[in-house]
Parts: C-alpha cells; structure tokens; sequence
C-alpha cells in the first residue's frame, strides 16, 4: 500500500493493527487521547501528508514545489531576477524532494523513499542550475535535507536488533552507496564561494551555475544575522562527514567575526552590507533575520559538542531576558521578547514575528520550561483568535487608539500565514518536556483545521491574508518538511517513531535543524574525502571591491551615517576569540554567613522540571487547569486579541482551545470537588509599571548582581545573628549600570503579587513621612498626600525585575552605603536614605532597596 488508503471515508475508519482489526465507528473521540485516539490521529495527519506528497509527485514533480489550488508546478521566475521572495528558495533543484527525505523516513513511505532515491541517483548535476538563489535558504532546505537523509541512510539501521518494522529501511540502506553526501558536496561547493569574501561576511545569493559574480550586486546588498551566521551547523557538518574543511572554515570564521562586534549589551543587529562591510542597522530581537542565529548557537553547542557555542547562546539570552523580555515574572501568565536597541536597549516596535515562535523549542531544548510555556501562551492566545498566526501581530497598540481594534490595522501589521511550523514545532516540544495532554489537544485542533480550512485539491495553502481568509496558492516545502512531521512526531506518544527510539537514537547528540532535519554527528562516521587544506584557499577570496561592485558604490556612500563599520582591520581573525564579560566581586560586608550567587549561573546548568507535574496524578490531568495564569494573557493583550468575521462561523467547538468542552471535562475530571478554581484568575494588577534604566546601561555586562544565600553549615547560627536579610536578597554593589521595572505602589491598587496595597502599608514604608513629620492637622486629623518634600506621600516604588531576575515578593535588594544627596531647600533630593534604610530616589521611598550598614 504506497499511501492515502488507509480508512475509507472520514466517519469510519478501519484501522489495521498487526494482530487484530478494530472497527471505530465514530471519528468523535472527544479528546480522550486514549490509545485508539491516538492512533487515529496519527493515521490523520499520515493522511495529510500523503496528500500533500502524492499532489506534489503528480503535479508539481520534478519542480521545486506544486501550487495546491491550481495544481501547477512551480519553481524560480526566470523573467525576473528582482523577485527574490520567490527565487530565494527556489534553485529548479526539487527542493520539495530534497526537503522530504527525511520526512519520507519518518512516515515511513518507504516506496516514495526508493522511488525518490532512485530519481536523485541519476541527477548529479541536479544543482547546475542557472538561477540565483538565497544561500541560507539552500542550506537549510537542500544542503540540511541531503545530509539528514545520508545519516538517516547509513547510521540507523546498522544497529543489531533494529526493530523490525525497519526491515525495509535496512534493505534500502544496504543498498545506499553515500551519492547524497556526493549531492551535497557538489551543492556546498557551489553555495562556499559566497563566503570567500574579502570581508567575511558572505554575500546573500549566488548563482548555483555560474557563482557569485553573476548576481546582480544590488542584490547582495541586503545580508541578515540568520542568513549569514547559521549555515554554521550544516556547513561545519558538511566537512566533518566529507573531510573537506574549508565549508567549517569559512562559516565559522564569519560566525564568530559577527559576534564578536556584538555591542556591550550582548547584542547582534539584524542586517548586514557584506560589500561595505556594515552593520545595517541597531536593533535586534528573536524574530525574523535573526532568530536561528540563536538556535544554532544552541544545536551547534550540541551536536559538535562545543562550549563556545553554548557560552554565545548564554550571553545571548541573558541579554534578551535583561532587555527584550517583557513579562515571565512569577505572577505572569505569558512573556514576550519585544525587539530592542542593541546599544541602549531601548524598545522598538510593539509586534511581534509569527517566525518568533520557535522560540519556545528553543526555550525547551535550553532548560528555561517556564519561560517556554509562557511564550508558547502568546502563541495559543493568538491562534485561539486567527486560527492561524499572522507573519508579524502588534501585541500593544496603545499608541494608536485613534483607530477602533476592529480595524485590523492595529494588530496586524503583516497578514499572511503561510502554514509556518514554529507554532507546532514548539508544541511538540512542550509535549515532550511536560506530557501535558494540553499539548495534543493544540495538535488536534490544528490537524481539524489543516484537514478542513487549509486543504486544497492539491496539497494545502496557507492564507494571503488572515483578516479575510484569502488564501495564498502555494505550498512551501516546510508544509511536509516542518509542519506535518511535527504534527505527526507530536502524537508519536508512544515514542514508536524511530527519532524518539531509545535504543536507536538514544546514543546520538541529535537535533532538529531549523528546517526539522534531524542531524547528528557520530564518532564513528568518517570522512569519505581527504581534502587538505592550505593556507592558500582561505585567501582564495572574492575582492568585493572589483569593477562590478565598483558601480554600486555612489549609492552606499549615500547611505546613511548611523551605520557602523564592523572592524577596522579585516584580516584579523576572529576564530572563536571569546571573552566573556567579567564581573567585579565585591564582598557583602560582615555577613560572613552568607555567600553570593549568579542569579544566571544555575538556569543554564540545570533543566527545570515540568511546571505542571507537581500536583500528583497527570492521568486525564492537564496542569493546565490548576495553573490560575491560563487567562492572564487574554487581559494582557485584550485590545489585539479579536477574531476576524469570517471565523466566528467555524464549526470548530469553541473559539478556545483550552476551553474546548469535551477536553476540559475530561481533564478535570479528578480535581473536581478540591479547592483548585478553575477557570478562575486573580484579578490582574492595576498598579502601574515603569522600565527604567538607573545610570549607564553600557556598564550592565560589569555590575555585579547577586543572590544571598545562608551557608549551610551556618543554619544552626541564624537565629543568633541579628540580621534582616532572608535567602534568596540580592546584592548589588551600586546603583549603577541597573536596567529595573519598578511597580508605583498605591493605596487600593492591586499589586503584582496580587495584594491589595493599603494606606497602613505605604506609611510602614515612608515611616519618615508619616512618623516625623507632623502631618496631622489640629485637629488631629491626618493630613494625607504631601510630605515635608512636597512630594505624593500615598505611594511608594517596588523594583520587581532588576537585570533580567524577576524580584519575588518579600525580597530586599540591598546595596553599599552612598553619599546622600543634599537637596537645595524646599527640592527633592536625588538620592537619599530613610531611616530605616531604604532608599529614597528623586522624593520616592522605594520598598525593597535598602542599604547595607552592616
Ligand atoms: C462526544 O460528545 C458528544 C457531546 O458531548 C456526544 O454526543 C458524543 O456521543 C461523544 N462521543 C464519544 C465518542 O464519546
Ligand atoms: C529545470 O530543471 C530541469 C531538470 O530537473 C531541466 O530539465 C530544466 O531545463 C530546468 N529549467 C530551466 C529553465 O533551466
Ligand atoms: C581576541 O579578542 C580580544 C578582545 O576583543 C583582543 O584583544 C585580541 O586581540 C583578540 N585575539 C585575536 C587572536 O584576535
Ligand atoms: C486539592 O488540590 C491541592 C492543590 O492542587 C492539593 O494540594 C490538595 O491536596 C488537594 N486536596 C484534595 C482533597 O485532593
Ligand atoms: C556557630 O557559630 C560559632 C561562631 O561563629 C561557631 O563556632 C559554631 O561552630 C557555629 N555552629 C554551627 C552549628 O555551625
Ligand atoms: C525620623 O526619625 C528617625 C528616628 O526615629 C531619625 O533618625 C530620622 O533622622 C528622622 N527623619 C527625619 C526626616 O526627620
């Protein structure tokens, strides 16, 4: 059977089971996720992807892609260069194929997975193409593809006892003699030259025939962050398998030039002149032109076993925690990574990229799981509304509320879905980490729209535009290649599926490419090619600055002044040359009891636990339900949380995926009658908040701030030390290079820890205001609102996150004693103490930051 015949109509299926016949007479399984469930499920989603590929053989074969509404093949526009959008990924080399390898393994068409082998065997000049196409899209689709499967092809079944169902995978790699390796290495060859620059920043695109300097040089102008950085991993992997060294050579010589102009924030911005040799801009973020700079940091750092790696994607993301995050606290039910100023950590922008919900895989596969069911929360938030993602969506639009919600040019600020996969892929993840039945409910409903909305006659198309539903008539290789395959790997509960095999894959360092290729490096794979490697062939560079390029100089002198020059001297090498950043220690002054802590250092060593494991049984439990955050980012981002008109018809039960009936019935079922509210949440806070930088930011990669803890061996003694800090106090030096949130505590407010702020508590905080001063009337009635200082007495400041740690409730930040400030009569002064030692900025006492005297 090659594929789509499995069932005979949607409401009754047959499924074959290799020892019994099961006859399941309704489709409606109501989220039990109950083993026919699943495999229902599984069998679905098969199904889809048959769809998909058997469209593709038929209409679309051998071109890059098939279009799903009109059944065309489709391919590079060879009449206009200039459209980049579609030639980027599009070389007229099968790429639908070349991305679908593995994809044919892991749905386990075996037939397809011959037929295509057979096709590629007699195509070794599959890459002599004369078009111009995008060289990180080329990497991550068809260089990634090829060496997935040649993995796949001679490093799995060469296990003894491999199961049996791998009968046929095992006869196909006997017969499998390495010719995609020679594939790949015919493609890298062609995709190097472009990072044989003068500069070594490579140049976007290259002509797969004819190379670099057929490419018109205005098209070389516009590099990114991802572009240039990630085809670090499958290029370093190319030579490891080959032995040729020159593809790890160049791409990691141009990976660690990039960072290390990072700025001191720990910052890369987004684009990049490889001709002139210039940042481009000085923002950065997770999303778009950026976003598997960071991935790979991380999946580079596993598979080739790398601590420079790791350390890079460290610094990244505690820069991005200290300056791009925004909300994650403990109270918070979701966290976002806005983008930011690289040198002064200044936000830009209120949106957010579809793309950036990678993240939360990332997230996963990095340890940070709470962080990671937070941001994946923004993602199911926006897809409970648009059913889909739209490619960039505006979470505050304050500033523009002349213009009602309903016009959707408030939210979205770019409406297409093409059927991205981050949003599944990090579901899958989550799934993974957590087993939280939540997970497949999310994978169910997407399966329920890709099998209803997005189907077309032939394959599936995503939609032009998210605020009507028009739909887009095209399917990108990732639809199967990503999107599918991590459907399907989600509902793989029962780890059958040979990547989540123990005994198979256990053993492997592997990963996930950004395309969803699995790539791994063995010990015991050898290189198949001796190439040696002189010094001569990393001079074999293209001189950027020759005649052709020499006409495009007048217009990038014209540009602008804000650019930077990346380095002064090109030929220096920057070849993993990593500092990182040092911190002076300061002693906490006679607290010899104590010892101090990176509030970073653990998160990277160790890897959080489920959230939701905690309250015992997960059987028919989704931690979901007991966690009262569910609905925090529904009031978070209310005003760009609305449903477009053509959606409130979907026959889809509920709007809600976390609300969908049949599922939240059955999994509470057990927590009925406890105290746990459900579908309950605190009331929000209504305090207001402030970011604000204290001193110069540039500094914050050199002050110290810590967390105090009591020594162990010292526990007996607390009780007899007379002292006021608790564990877990920061520390911090100085009140200086500090990038904080603080919270304005007012009388009535509800505060973020969800207390209700009363008058008693703001005058326990200003006890000078209140206790001093007279501020009673003659009568003896209290005066309210103005201190000696002339200043609001009824409020007082909280700092709740200091350098990217969320501060929790109780904790006291303290720092060395200052010079206080005299104010001139009748002013505020700058900086000052309260008597019982908190710290007074600007006439504001501020709660939790007191002095250490020590
Ligand atoms: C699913 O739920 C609906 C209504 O709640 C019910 O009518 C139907 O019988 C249920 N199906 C199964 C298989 O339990
Ligand atoms: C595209 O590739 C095919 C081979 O797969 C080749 O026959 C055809 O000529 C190519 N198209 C163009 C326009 O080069
Ligand atoms: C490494 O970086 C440091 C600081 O950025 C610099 O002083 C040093 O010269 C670099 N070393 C090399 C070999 O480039
Ligand atoms: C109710 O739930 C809470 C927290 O979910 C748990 O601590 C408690 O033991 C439960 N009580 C009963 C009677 O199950
Ligand atoms: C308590 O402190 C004293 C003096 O600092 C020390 O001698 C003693 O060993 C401590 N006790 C414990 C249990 O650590
Ligand atoms: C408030 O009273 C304390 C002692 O209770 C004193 O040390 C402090 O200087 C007084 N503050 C002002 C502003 O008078």
């Amino acid at each position: 059977m090659l594929h789509g015949k499995i069932g005979s109509n949607i409401y009754h299926l047959v499924l074959v089971l290799s020892f019994k016949v099961i006859v399941v007479l309704c489709t409606d399984f109501n989220s039990s996720f109950s083993p026919d469930h699943i495999q229902y499920l599984q069998l679905e989603t098969k199904k889809l992807f048959e769809h998909a590929w058997d469209s593709y053989i038929e209409y679309g074969f051998p071109a890059d892609e098939v279009r799903p509404i009109t059944c065309e093949p489709y391919g590079p526009d060879y009449n206009n260069v200039e459209d980049t959008v579609r030639n980027d990924a599009l070389g007229n080399v099968s790429s639908t194929v070349l991305d679908n390898l593995d994809s044919l393994v892991i749905f386990e068409e075996w037939d397809q997975l011959e037929a295509m082998l057979e096709y590629l065997k007699h195509k070794q000049d599959l890459f002599e193409q004369d078009t111009i196409v995008q060289i990180f899209e080329l990497s991550i689709r068809s260089l990634g593809g090829l060496l997935s499967a040649h993995l796949l092809l001679t490093d799995i079944t060469n296990k003894k006892y491999a199961p049996e169902k791998f009968t046929k995978l095992k006869e196909i790699s006997d017969k499998y003699d390495g010719f995609l390796l020679e594939l790949a290495y015919d493609l890298g060859l062609r995709l190097i030259p472009a990072y044989k620059t003068s500069s070594r920043v490579p140049v976007p695109r290259i002509n797969l025939a004819k190379g670099v300097l057929h490419v018109p040089a205005h098209l070389q102008r516009d590099a990114c962050t991802s572009g240039a950085t990630t085809p670090v991993l499958e290029f370093t992997l190319l030579s490891r398998l080959t032995g040729d060294p020159q593809f790890e050579h160049f791409s990691q010589m141009t990976f660690w030039k990039l960072w290390s102009s990072k700025s001191k924030l720990n910052f890369l911005p987004m684009t990049i002149d490889p001709i002139e040799n210039q940042w481009k801009d000085a923002i950065t973020g997770i999303g778009a032109s950026i976003d598997s700079f960071y991935e790979y940091a991380a999946k580079a750092s596993i598979i080739f076993n790398d601590d420079y790696m790791w350390s890079v994607f460290k610094t990244s993301y505690k820069a991005l925690l200290t300056h791009s995050a925004h909300g994650g606290g403990p109270n918070e039910g979701s966290m976002i990574f806005r983008n930011v100023g690289i040198h002064d950590g200044v936000i830009y922008g209120d949106w957010i990229d579809s793309l950036g919900a990678f993240w939360t895989g990332v997230q996963v596969l990095t340890g940070q799981l709470k962080d990671a069911v937070k941001t994946h929360m923004v993602y199911l938030k926006i897809w409970d509304y648009f059913e889909s993602i739209p490619e960039r969506w505006i979470f505050a639009h304050y500033t523009k509320q002349d213009k009602p919600a309903e016009d959707f040019s408030n939210i979205i600020a770019l409406e297409w879905y093409p059927l991205r996969p981050e949003f599944i892929e990090s579901t899958y993840y989550l799934y993974r980490a957590t087993k939280d039945p939540m997970y497949l409910q999310i994978g169910e409903r997407i399966l329920n729209v890709f099998k209803t909305r997005f189907k077309a006659k032939c394959g599936f198309s995503g939609l032009q535009d998210v605020r009507t539903g028009q739909r887009q008539n095209r399917m990108e290789t990732f639809v199967m290649g990503e999107t599918l395959k991590y459907l399907y790997l989600l509902f793989d509960v029962n780890d059958d599926i040979f990547l989540h095999n123990n005994y198979l894959m256990g053993s492997k360092n592997w990963v996930f490419s950004t395309e969803a290729h699995p790539l791994w490096l063995s010990k015991h794979i050898h290189p198949t090619h001796k190439v040696k490697f002189s010094d001569d062939d990393s001079k074999e560079v293209i001189s950027l600055r020759q005649p052709m390029f020499q006409q495009f100089l007048s217009i990038i002198h014209s540009y602008d002044s804000r650019r930077e020059n990346l380095f002064q001297s090109e030929e220096k090498l920057y070849y993993r040359n990593i500092t990182l950043p040092t911190v002076r220690h300061f002693k906490v002054p006679n607290l010899k009891s104590m010892y101090k802590k990176d509030p970073f250092k653990d998160r990277f060593n160790t890897c959080e636990i489920s959230p939701f494991k905690s309250n015992g049984n997960p059987f028919l439990k989704s931690g979901y339900y007991e966690w009262n955050r569910l609905f925090n980012a529904d009031f978070a981002f209310q005003d760009s949380l609305v449903r477009p008109d053509y959606l409130s018809k979907s026959h889809l039960d509920g709007s809600y995926i976390e609300l969908t009936k049949s599922f939240y019935d059955k999994y509470t079922m057990f927590s009925k009658g406890n105290n746990t509210f459900f579908l309950q949440c605190p009331v929000m806070s209504n305090t207001e908040k402030y970011e604000l930088f204290m001193g110069d930011i540039k500094g914050i990669n050199e002050i110290e701030v810590s967390r105090l803890y009591y020594k162990k061996q010292q526990a007996a003694n607390i009780t007899n030390e007379i002292s006021p800090v608790i564990d877990g106090d920061f520390w911090i030096p100085e009140i200086n290079a500090l990038r904080v949130i603080i919270e304005k505590l007012a009388d009535g407010k509800i505060d973020s820890y969800n207390q209700l702020i009363t008058h008693e508590y703001i005058r326990s905080i200003r006890i000078d205001d209140y206790d001093n001063e007279s501020t009673c009337d003659s009568k003896g009635n209290e005066q309210a609102n103005v201190g000696h200082s002339g200043r609001d007495i009824n409020i007082a400041l909280r700092l709740v996150k200091i350098n990217g740690v969320h501060v929790p409730a109780g904790s006291i930040v303290w720092t060395m004693p200052f010079e206080r400030h005299i104010p001139e009569p009748g002013k505020d002064s700058l900086i000052d103490i309260t008597s019982d030692n908190r710290v007074i900025l600007q006439g504001n006492v501020i709660e939790n930051l007191m002095v250490w005297y020590g």
